[in-house]
């Protein structure tokens, strides 16, 4: 799969098929993480990677608005530096949009967690202090039986400008 079909296709998997990943894939998936741009190349972001069904479905019980955590075969948790207060967040937010782009290319799904106990799941993963929780990234094949939600994404006309604000974009 090209990038931009790769970026352009990707959609959320939030319910899982009970097919395992390979170690392979998720390399994969956290080099893209790597590969991230981040301000002054600091790269603040640690990723830990969850494949014990046990861990995951504490991860699931802890993600508040991501049970789902619980079903998937693997999980990326994504920490960020605290001592890197200006520009973490973007960077980290950036490795995950890589990591989403990245797993879709391999037939893979992710969904972003944004709501979860981060103290109860640094813990269960011995997180240094230095780090906070960011998200956590369930993988894995998408359950084809799900059904998937449509997505209205908003059109082009309302999004892109050309040249001034509300002026329409001459596209061929
Ligand atoms: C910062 C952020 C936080 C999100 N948090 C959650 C979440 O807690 N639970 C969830 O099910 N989806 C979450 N999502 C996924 C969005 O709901 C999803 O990306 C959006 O509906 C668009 O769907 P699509 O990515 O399939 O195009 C989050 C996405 C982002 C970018």
């Amino acid at each position: 799969m090209d990038a931009i079909t790769a970026i352009t296709s990707r959609r959320v998997v939030r319910v899982f098929a009970r097919k395992p990943v390979t170690l392979a894939q998720l390399k994969t998936i956290i080099d893209a993480g790597r590969h991230a741009m981040s301000a002054r190349n600091l790269q603040p972001w640690q990723f830990v990677l969850v494949l014990d069904p046990a861990t995951l479905e504490t991860l699931g019980r802890l993600s508040t608005t991501g049970r789902f955590v619980g079903q998937a075969p693997a999980a990326v948790v994504v920490l960020k530096d605290r001592d890197n207060r200006r520009w973490a967040d973007i960077d980290c937010a950036q490795a995950v949009q890589n990591m989403a782009s990245a797993a879709h290319a391999l037939g893979l799904g992710t969904c972003w967690v944004g709501n979860f106990a981060a103290d109860k799941i640094a813990e269960l993963l011995a997180v240094p202090p230095r780090w906070s929780v960011f998200t956590v990234l369930p993988f894995g094949y998408a359950d084809p039986g799900a059904t998937r939600e449509s997505r209205q994404l908003r059109p082009r006309s309302q999004t892109a400008h050309y040249e001034r604000f509300g002026r329409n974009v001459p596209w061929q």
